[in-house]
């Protein structure tokens, strides 16, 4: 089965009510291929969430950046998974690699966050990616694959899981992969999954890319064969780079 490609779009700890705002009027109003080819989804700060998803076309959907490892309670500033599923929101960005690097979220603590939001109802996207150090010391994807191994340990079904590739050094630099280093990730990536976790989940788990993704660079990113799509950050806030969503123009 074809994997639909996927575009998400990563706020971070970005915008105002009314950049926010203007951002959805701008999305709302935007010509894209059709839900059957594409799946868009914004993940906008929390408490812009139910804003976001109030104002939002029906056929773009909305992540949060975060949810709490365990059932929600005493945890003074978390989010728990049952509070999106309460709210409606669907999807959530885990292990993105600011909070593995500045939060210090490990490998298990980001699994055990997948797990847990899948086995709340969530949909995941998952972020992997090596720092600059680890690609020139040549570890590519023994990184890629030790922190996709921890979230194979913990989960048994991966329908609900999408997992970003995003090299760190990459990540609001401008300095985005090449096409081709992006599909020899992807594709050493969908071999290792074919390996460890199964032929089905290899060939149907969508790995997108993100890291300076922008109108200009997407095209030619998105004709890599093992690439699904990508997760936007900086490009995604700016509302005249709506392009990167038009991938084929
Ligand atoms: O989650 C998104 C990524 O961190 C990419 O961010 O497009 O600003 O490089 P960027």
């Amino acid at each position: 089965m074809a994997r639909k490609f996927f575009i998400g779009g990563n706020w971070k700890c970005n915008g105002t009510t009314d950049e926010v705002k203007k951002i959805v009027t701008t999305l709302n109003e935007a010509q894209v291929p059709g839900e059957d080819v594409v799946e868009v989804v914004v993940s906008p700060p929390y408490v812009f969430l139910p804003v976001v998803k109030g104002l939002l076309r029906p056929d773009f959907h909305v992540a949060a950046q975060n949810s709490w490892v365990r059932k929600g309670g005493a945890f003074t500033g978390e989010i728990s998974a049952e509070i999106l599923v309460n709210l409606g929101i669907p999807w959530v960005i885990l292990g993105h690699s600011e909070r593995r690097q500045l939060l210090n979220e490990s490998n298990e603590f980001v699994a055990d966050k997948v797990a847990y939001a899948l086995s709340q109802g969530l949909k995941v996207i998952a972020c992997i990616g090596e720092t600059l150090e680890q690609r020139e010391a040549g570890i590519t994807l023994n990184v890629v694959a030790e922190q996709t191994k921890a979230i194979a340990a913990k989960i048994s079904n991966w329908d609900n899981v999408v997992l970003a590739y995003e090299p760190v050094w990459a990540i609001g630099t401008g300095k985005v992969a090449t096409p081709a280093q992006a599909q020899e990730v992807h594709a050493d990536l969908r071999k290792w999954i074919h390996e460890h976790v199964s032929a089905d989940v290899a060939a149907s788990v969508r790995i997108i890319y993100g890291g300076s993704v922008n109108g200009g660079n997407s095209k030619e990113l998105a004709g890599q064969p093992d690439l699904d799509g990508f997760l936007v950050g900086g490009a995604s806030l700016k509302t005249g780079e709506i392009y990167y969503i038009n991938w084929r123009n």
